[in-house]
């Protein structure tokens, strides 16, 4: 029985997403270790602010995680502050846009390995505690074009196509121990990966997804808040498609 508050590791704390996500936990309570990478000053401020408004823990931490060794070192940082976190979203990623025959092979490693290895690397070092305790859940945070594929974005759609297997594949493996792991195929969010993007091609964007709009990342966040927490109980090795009816 864990004698303290219930924590979550959130990767890609820094981002869009990922800043939604880690107020939704607070909210909820939740102890939190939140990962960036280059805009720790942000991630920082954002730690503190949201230790002070919901009297929780709050530790920022610094990593490449599409560098195996630094994703060890920091879970060695975090298991040593709580041997036994209750859940971990994957959530940090890179867009990739190019024809394929413009991408290097150094490209195909960095997209796969920020957005597929880490997933395998940050889940194998909460999986021992969670499958010694009989609890905890995963959340990964996809795309849909990782079941649909989107042209110019090969790279990018093979590593969430890879998460979306690796999802099915290890919540089937785990259920029986209590553990339970989903993802969310995210359509269209309004966060700085969509910066690129001038008034017009966003405008243009949003006529082609039958809810008219971008998602906000809050709405994200509240899917994963849903399927990290008891009310999801029965719900494993699912990847959830919120794109606002786009495919
Ligand atoms: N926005 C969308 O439309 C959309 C659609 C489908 C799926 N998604 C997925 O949602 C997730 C969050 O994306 P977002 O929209 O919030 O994008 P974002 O604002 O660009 O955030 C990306 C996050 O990933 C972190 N990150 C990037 N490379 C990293 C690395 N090598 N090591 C560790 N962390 C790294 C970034 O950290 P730093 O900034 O500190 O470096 C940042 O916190 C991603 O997995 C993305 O693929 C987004």
């Amino acid at each position: 029985m864990k004698d303290h508050i219930p924590s979550v590791i959130i990767t890609g704390a820094s981002g869009g997403i990922g800043q939604a996500l880690a107020r939704r936990f607070a909210e909820g309570g939740y102890r939190l270790f939140l990962q960036g990478f280059h805009h720790m000053d942000l991630l920082r401020r954002q730690a503190e602010e949201l230790a002070r408004d919901f009297c929780i823990p709050v530790l920022p931490l610094q990593a490449d995680l599409s560098d195996y060794a630094a994703l060890t070192k920091m879970f060695e940082t975090i298991l040593k502050e709580d041997p036994a976190p209750d859940c971990l979203v994957n959530n940090a990623g890179v867009a990739f846009f190019s024809l394929l025959q413009d991408a290097r092979v150094e490209d195909w490693d960095l997209v796969m390995n920020t957005n597929a290895r880490s997933v395998f690397g940050c889940c194998k070092q909460v999986l021992p505690s969670m499958l010694r305790r009989h609890g905890g859940t995963i959340v990964n945070i996809s795309s849909m074009w990782g079941g649909a594929g989107s042209s110019t974005e090969t790279l990018y759609s093979a590593s969430k196509g890879a998460v979306n297997a690796f999802t099915r594949a290890l919540g089937k493996e785990v259920a029986p121990s209590g553990v339970r792991v989903n993802a969310i195929a995210c359509g269209v969010i309004d966060t700085p990966m969509n910066d690129m993007l001038s008034p017009e091609e966003r405008a243009a964007l949003a006529e082609e997804i039958p809810m008219g709009r971008f998602a906000q990342p809050s709405e994200v966040a509240d899917l994963a808040w849903y399927l990290a927490g008891p009310q999801s109980s029965y719900l494993t090795a699912q990847v959830i498609t919120l794109d606002g009816g786009y495919l």
